[in-house]
């Protein structure tokens, strides 16, 4: 018998967790707690980089992007999902019920109507004039100095660019805090079972104000998520270019394939990340895993992340242990 566990990424996965874990505690499966602490987030209006609160792209407009995973032979994904607000759900019904891994745009909304999920405006009010505001002046966005600008987004139905200069005057100073990262990205949700099944799931919007179009690195299988049974699992959050160019989620997982711990594998990757990008302040990356066993570790490449751990002591946030540049 094992330890069941979760583990999630940022703290408003909290909400999530404490669905979830009661049903996981008294056996229920792992990728059923992860869905359901994923569409918490979704739901919740007040998550600006999830689901309905989600912030949307230059132009305006909402698109979502999920992963599920169980093994390599099980997982599914869905992205560029514009009418539906279960991603999760949705990318599990690919997993389940299709032979492919990935569905994308509108034949993904398209599958949802058929799986019977409902259609909804995916644009909360305070994310329209979130975009309103970043449109009329540059400020606001993902991270600090985000260096995305708006071209006459009203034009064309916007969404041109300009990249390279800055986006205004929020500073990245200040505290060791999650407020650091306004959006706060992907939830990435680990879930270990008592008969020592693993699943995995992650939910975004992506990054805010994207251009229209872009997908990140939350619905590739083995870039925002990986799992492996019996060697374990792991879910990256943050700038997705970096965790894209890195294949951060297998790198991990392979790592400890090979022998390393969960410390050594998230550490190793995040050490290589540095070594493969110009990395910028406003760059931050949190990568969780667990091993098959369920000793796990939270990580980051600077100060200001944080993780929701479940068990049987109920859910609680947590500090990583290895933060990559501490100060930063
Ligand atoms: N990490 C989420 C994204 O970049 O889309």
């Amino acid at each position: 018998m094992t330890t069941p566990l979760m583990l999630a990424t940022w703290s408003f996965a909290q909400a999530g967790l404490d669905l979830a874990l009661p049903e996981l505690l008294k056996g229920g499966d792992p990728l059923d707690a992860c869905v359901l602490a994923c569409e918490a987030a979704e739901r919740d209006e007040t998550v600006d980089s999830v689901g309905y609160g989600g912030l949307p792209d230059a132009s305006g407009a909402m698109s979502l992007d999920a992963c599920v995973m169980r093994s390599p032979s099980e997982c599914g994904s869905v992205c560029y999902v514009t009418k539906h607000v279960q991603v999760t759900r949705l990318a599990r019904h690919v997993m389940e019920r299709t032979p492919h891994v990935m569905l994308a745009g509108r034949p993904a909304d398209h599958f949802a109507n058929e799986m019977g999920l409902p259609q909804s405006n995916l644009l909360a009010p305070a994310a329209r004039e979130a975009w309103f505001q970043w449109s009329q002046t540059g400020i606001g966005g993902h991270a600090p100095d985000a260096a995305l600008r708006p071209m006459d987004p009203g034009k064309g139905g916007g969404g041109g660019l300009f990249f390279g200069q800055t986006g205004g005057n929020r500073s990245t100073s200040g505290t060791d805090d999650e407020r650091r990262w306004p959006s706060h990205d992907t939830i990435g949700v680990l879930s270990l079972a008592c008969d020592g099944r693993l699943a995995g799931a992650c939910s975004t919007s992506g990054t805010a104000f994207k251009a229209p179009g872009r997908v990140g690195d939350s619905p590739i299988v083995g870039h925002g998520l990986y799992v492996e049974p019996g060697i374990g699992m792991a879910v990256c959050t943050g700038e997705g270019e970096l965790v894209m160019g890195s294949c951060a989620a297998y790198a991990v997982i392979e790592a400890m394939r090979r022998g390393a711990s969960p410390a050594e594998a998230a550490g190793s990757v995040l050490e290589r990340i540095d070594d493969l990008f110009s990395l910028e302040k406003h760059h931050q990356i949190g990568i969780i895993v667990s091993d098959a066993g369920g000793r796990h570790i939270v990580t980051a490449l600077r100060d200001g992340f944080r993780a929701v751990l479940g068990d049987h002591d109920g859910s609680r946030v947590v500090e990583p242990e290895i933060v990559l540049h501490p100060g930063t």
